[in-house]
């Protein structure tokens, strides 16, 4: 059995296979519903029901509340229909002519960047790239319909040679398979690209762009992209870790800065060591840009991080007259290993 879904907002139509979540439905047919997580952690992808009914399927509270649900909100990644269903949802308008492909690609480099942080580098199989936006993500693809999302480290003008900044998690599924036995020359397959969080090219208001630990990956694939279109808006980076060995690529941003008058970059350190000899800016990330920006709004936020970094800023949104849709962000999720 399908159900057919209609999104009131743009009047595109897509067919829902049998168990089929609305998002699932949507993005197989390129109708390209905004989302982050997929795991009903984030909210991202939270849309109005207008008619029809569905099965709402687990989410954390903290992604849809009960008032809500009870307002007609659905999360869309979790929504499987029941019913033919009329939906209200905004649409990404530029991804969506980009196809998710499944490709496989061989790994050329291994680095170690931090003693946590591994480099990795893929290369696409003769004659295939891959076409995304600055900022997505890929999904590699597990035996056991495993997969673990991965931001693109690189700026999509690099379409055949793709890097990836892969933290290790101890305990974690995949990341100890590649701090322990992944090799150079290894084969692997992967699926993308993914995400909404991605650089606004349409527009001139100055961004600021906050990474916390490897969410610096997309950040710079964006600010790399960015710099080679001669985007010329005021772009300012702050990068927190907690100490000064966690910035593992900090001479990239400051030769940024260097070549760019229209870039800043501020790292924020949460726990600097002693050895560190610290004398830049000390705290916690969001409060560095909450102190340096009273008020945001005339700007976009581009963040990627771990869900408390996001979380933190998301709150600062009213206070800081953030409007809420000019923050972007992407909320990383660490997986652990699959209870056997
Ligand atoms: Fe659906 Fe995060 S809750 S994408």
């Amino acid at each position: 059995m399908t159900f057919k879904i209609r999104n009131k907002s743009s009047g595109r139509e897509f067919i829902a296979e049998k168990l089929e979540t609305v998002l699932a439905a949507a993005l197989r047919q390129g109708v390209m519903l905004p989302y982050s997580c997929r795991n009903g952690a984030c909210g991202t992808c939270k849309g109005k029901l207008i008619s029809g009914k569905v099965d709402y399927g687990t989410y954390e509270a903290k992604a849809m509340s009960v008032a809500e649900k009870e307002n007609g909100y659905a999360l869309f990644c979790q929504a499987r229909p029941l019913s033919n269903l009329v939906i209200e949802a905004k649409e990404i308008a530029v991804a969506k002519d980009i196809p998710i492909r499944i490709m496989p690609a061989r790994v050329v480099q291994m680095e170690k960047l931090a003693e946590d942080v591994m480099r990795l580098s893929l290369k696409l199989a003769e004659g295939q790239r891959l076409q995304f936006l600055a900022g997505q993500y890929i999904d590699i693809l597990l035996s056991g319909n495993q997969r673990r999302s991965f931001s693109l480290a690189t700026s999509p003008l690099s379409d055949e040679m793709l890097q990836l900044h892969i933290r290790h998690v101890p305990g974690g599924y995949y990341t100890d398979h590649v701090f322990s036995k992944m090799k150079e020359k290894d084969l692997l397959r992967f699926q993308g690209p993914f995400g909404v969080f991605f650089l606004r090219e349409d527009s001139e208001r100055p961004a600021i762009l906050i990474a916390g630990g490897t969410g610096f990956a997309p950040i710079k694939g964006m600010l790399e992209y960015a710099f080679a279109q001669g985007i010329k808006r005021p772009l300012h980076l702050y990068w927190g870790v907690r100490a000064k060995s966690d910035l593992y690529l900090q001479n990239l941003p400051a030769m940024w800065a260097k070549e760019h008058k229209n870039f800043k970059f501020t790292p924020v350190l949460s726990e600097p060591k002693p050895e560190d000899h610290w004398n830049g800016r000390q705290g916690w990330v969001h409060e560095a840009v909450a102190g340096d920006h009273p008020d945001l709004s005339q700007h976009e936020v581009y963040a990627s991080g771990p869900p408390p970094m996001i979380d933190a800023i998301k709150g600062m949104v009213k206070k800081h007259r953030l409007p809420e849709d000019r923050l972007f962000f992407d909320s990383f999720e660490f997986a652990h290993a699959p209870a056997s």
